[in-house]
């Protein structure tokens, strides 16, 4: 029998990325066995804004990755992003009839169903159902009722909604490509997949993935999702401020920041000149920093303001992981150190095989988690797979299955 790949496509507003990984017997863990990028021109801040060119670039990455993994791709599961994408809590509550009062499986799916039965708007889906805990007649914090007796099963769960047409428009983009959806997932949830140790979540953690256009968040608790929200700034914002500022064009912005940018004061606090290699144009790096500091500034007020609004600023002891293309900027972590006033640290990945060396990369770390959603929604999973995180694929079966219901 042939092995069985896997597939993750992260549809990024800079950039398209493709991973293919399978099942390595001998460690018990997914394996990268190949990888593709290309540019990405047809996105806004996360949304598709031209599907011929999203479709295309979307092409290119998936050859990529076929070549040098040298099986052909067919479906794969996907990111949705974008600052449309909302998360909000919602409840559900059932009576348990069964006459031995046992919770089964379907009660479960029962109480999740009621849990999605909520008013959206004409032209917003659900797309990710996420449950934080059970209650049984009154007793809370339930991680699985299955096989618990009782009358009243309740969820608290958070859902995370999306709008219709953007979501069409990036099914198109994928099936002018050729490319057959397994599953959506947020872009946060995955880079977490990537990441973040089961410890993290279970102790309160946040993570930030500041791409190019987006800053996607998300907070975990007791092991599981707690807020989901899409931050429509990113690393795009930072290179716009400095071609403003510097009065220079977008490639020489984009230049000085790869280059010169940092969050960090000059030595001694010294300013110097900074020269740029392709336009020659020379600039005061402390004004480079300060254009950066500012537009860092406002992302984490936003942050701020989200951990506030779900009560938890400070109080998460796990911290803040920080990952994306932007998680680079030299400096940032002791930024949001200070700002957000919790321990902070770039996102590595762990517990992954093959090509990993070659895509090290925060901006790697969403298509790896993707990858690994798309292994762990296999209706079977590899035997003894212990090591994989069994929430995960239980939020994505959700998922589906939350799409369904809507
Ligand atoms: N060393 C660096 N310092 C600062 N910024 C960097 C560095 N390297 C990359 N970036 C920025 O990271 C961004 C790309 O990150 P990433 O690839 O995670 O975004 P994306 O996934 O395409 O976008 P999004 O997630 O918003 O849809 C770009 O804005 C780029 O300028
Ligand atoms: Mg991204």
């Amino acid at each position: 029998m042939k092995p069985q790949h896997f597939v993750g496509i992260d549809i990024g507003t800079s950039e398209v990325r493709c991973v293919v990984g399978m099942h390595d017997p001998k460690n018990n863990q997914p394996s990268i066995i190949g990888h593709g990028s290309s540019v990405n021109h047809g996105m806004r801040r996360g949304a598709v804004v031209n599907v011929d060119e999203v479709a295309e670039s979307i092409s290119q990455a998936v050859h990529e990755a076929e070549r040098i993994a040298g099986v052909p791709i067919r479906s794969a599961t996907i990111n949705v992003n974008g600052g449309h994408v909302t998360g909000v809590d919602s409840q559900g509550v059932i009576a348990i009839s069964a006459a031995n009062r046992e919770i089964t499986s379907e009660d479960r799916m029962r109480v999740d169903d009621a849990a999605t039965i909520v008013n959206l708007p004409q032209n917003r889906e659900i797309v990710q159902f996420f449950a934080k805990y059970y209650s049984l007649d009154g007793q809370k914090n339930i991680k699985d009722p299955v096989s618990m007796h009782g009358i009243r099963l309740e969820v608290e769960a958070h859902i995370v909604t999306a709008s219709s047409p953007n979501m069409r428009s990036l099914d198109l983009a994928l099936e002018k490509a050729g490319i057959e959806i397994s599953h959506h997932s947020v872009s946060s949830l995955a880079s977490a997949e990537a990441v973040m140790t089961r410890q993290q979540k279970e102790a309160g953690t946040i993570l930030l993935d500041i791409g190019s256009g987006t800053t996607n968040l998300i907070v975990f608790e007791d092991g599981d999702v707690q807020y989901v929200s899409v931050i429509p700034i990113g690393g795009q914002h930072i290179t716009n401020d400095l071609a403003i500022g510097l009065k220079t064009d977008l490639d020489s912005a984009e230049e000085v920041k790869l280059k010169y940018g940092t969050l960090k004061e000059g030595h001694k606090g010294v300013s110097r000149l900074i020269k740029t290699e392709k336009s020659g144009e020379t600039f005061i790096s402390d004004d480079v920093r300060m254009i950066i500091e500012s537009r860092v500034d406002e992302l984490f007020d936003l942050v701020e303001k989200e951990l506030h609004k779900i009560k938890k600023f400070r109080k998460l002891p796990g911290g803040v992981v920080l990952t994306g293309g932007s998680a680079k900027l030299p400096g940032i972590v002791q930024y949001a150190k200070e700002k957000l006033q919790l321990s902070t640290r770039i996102g590595r990945v762990h517990g992954i095989g093959g090509l990993v060396d070659t895509v090290e990369d925060p901006s790697y770390d969403t298509v790896i988690g993707l990858m690994i959603l798309d292994l762990l929604m296999l209706p079977a999973l590899p035997q003894n797979s212990s090591n994989y995180s069994i929430e995960g694929a239980r939020n994505v079966f959700k998922s589906v299955f939350g799409k369904l219901k809507n």
